[in-house]
């Protein structure tokens, strides 16, 4: 793309290696953050791109996904959902799992947050495996059977992004990984 922000916004993005494990370079949005014009634009880009699209709610994905979620809710006029790790959300919850490296985890969220047939954005910092945003999609099209309009992330890795899709739904990035 040649959107002249995206270079900014990936260079504020330290990446750190062997985090939280050996072998891993981790993307490390909260360096984004602390830059005002990366972190601005990465949310106008967002913002940008949805605010015509009719969709009522944007589902975040714990823990990075709120950090961008809740910006670009308030900017396109929907409520903000997030969808957490296990035993996190007080009310009564429906969950998907989603498998990792080692065991697998979960992501919850609260029963009559979403209504059926609503426009849902998926947002998270980064799309790895797609694990984690396939168990999102599941939270919201299969128990809920809203419409996930598109999931976005910051970051996302080429095969990932090669696809452009995930669950059947399109994948939107902003930058690879360093
Ligand atoms: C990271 C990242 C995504 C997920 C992506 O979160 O923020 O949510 O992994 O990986 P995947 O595409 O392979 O599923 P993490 O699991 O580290 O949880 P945290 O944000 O609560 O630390």
């Amino acid at each position: 793309q040649g959107d002249p922000r995206l270079k900014a916004i990936s260079e504020a993005i330290r990446v750190v290696p062997h985090f939280p494990k050996p072998g891993i370079m981790f993307q490390d949005i909260t360096t984004l953050l602390l830059d005002h014009k990366c972190f601005k634009d990465t949310v106008d880009i967002f913002v940008d791109r949805y605010r015509d699209m009719a969709i009522s709610v944007v589902a975040g994905v714990e823990a990075r996904g709120f950090m961008f979620g809740p910006s670009v809710a308030l900017a396109i006029g929907a409520k903000f959902v997030p969808l957490r790790k296990p035993r996190k959300l007080p009310g009564e919850v429906i969950s998907e799992a989603y498998v990792l490296e080692y065991g697998t985890d979960c992501l919850e969220m609260h029963v009559g947050a979403v209504q059926p047939g609503e426009r849902a954005l998926v947002i998270d910092d980064l799309v790895a495996t797609g694990g984690t945003l396939s168990a999102a999609i599941r939270l919201l099209v299969e128990r809920v059977g809203a419409e996930v309009v598109e999931c976005a992330c910051v970051v996302g890795l080429r095969e990932v992004k090669g696809q452009h899709r995930l669950n059947g739904k399109p994948l939107y990035i902003l930058v690879e990984p360093r």
